[in-house]
């Protein structure tokens, strides 16, 4: 796989028409700010093939915000595919908000995986939310009180999920995952350093090395930092305020798996 603004590739074979996928997260939706919404969405119309959210859908996880996203979201005529973030779980009503998505056409993604014709070409997606936990010097351990091995225990099951969701999709030709929290540290510099255990874990990069899917988007870093890797596997920090724009369009040629980021 490459990293690439060129989707030619020599030969007979007729070139695949590109796969153009908007991504971005920590929109913050609420109803304060709706009509910025639904004019951000609606930019996309016709210029785009598969949407994907990567969490902090809402502000605090109300049902009127996601409302506002659902509203936003219900125009375009594309899939839809989103993880929850931590802000969406913040008023324990996520049983309420799913399904005021769902209705507008958005799939959440929680510790499952998809797979979605566009055109051509299979698109598989693997999509949850991930956790905190931290990074080389600040891994939170699996020691001691039950609470903090409860917070351990979640995040294997996220790199349970994450395994058998890659597998699930390994007969795609293209292939995403989709999370909030970071998988790696390359996309949290310009965060405090201090507060890098909040923002990601790298137990979730195993299974990400270990299959090497095309992508990885995340977001929950606000002024964390656009492009990293795990390994040759490029990772994308869509958080709206990192991008300074309402979303990032890569586009994605099938038969090359090479992507470019365009805007
Ligand atoms: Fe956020
Ligand atoms: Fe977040």
């Amino acid at each position: 796989m490459t990293l690439t603004g060129s989707n030619g590739r020599a030969g007979d074979r007729p070139a695949a028409p590109p796969l153009r996928i908007a991504a971005a997260g920590d929109m913050h939706c609420q109803p304060s700010r709706a009509e910025e919404a639904r004019a951000a969405f609606a930019s996309l119309e016709g210029r785009i093939d598969l949407l994907l959210l990567a969490g902090d859908l809402t502000t605090r996880g109300q049902p009127e915000q996601a409302q506002v996203l659902a509203d936003a979201c219900r125009p375009l005529d594309v899939p839809i595919y989103a993880v929850w973030g931590n802000h969406d779980w913040h008023s324990d009503q996520i049983d309420e908000i799913r399904p005021i998505l769902e209705d507008a056409g958005v799939t959440i993604l929680d510790r499952d995986s998809a797979t979605v014709c566009v055109g051509p070409t299979e698109v598989g997606l693997v999509g949850l939310k991930g956790f905190v936990g931290g990074f080389p010097g600040s891994h939170l351990p699996d020691f001691g009180e039950p609470l903090l091995r409860a917070l351990y225990a979640e995040t294997t099951r996220d790199v349970e999920a994450l395994d058998a969701g890659l597998k699930a999709v390994a007969h795609c030709p293209v292939r995403i995952v989709l999370l909030h929290y970071a998988p790696t540290a390359g996309t949290l510099r310009g965060e405090p350093e201090t507060i890098w255990t909040m923002l990601g874990n790298d137990r979730i990069a195993a299974p990400i090395a270990q299959h090497e899917p095309d992508m990885v988007l995340h977001g929950h870093a606000h002024v964390g930092t656009f492009e990293g890797r795990i390994g040759d596997v490029p990772v994308y920090n869509v958080s709206v305020p990192v991008l300074g724009r309402d979303f990032w369009v890569f586009e994605l040629s099938g038969l090359e798996r090479a992507i470019a980021p365009l805007h």
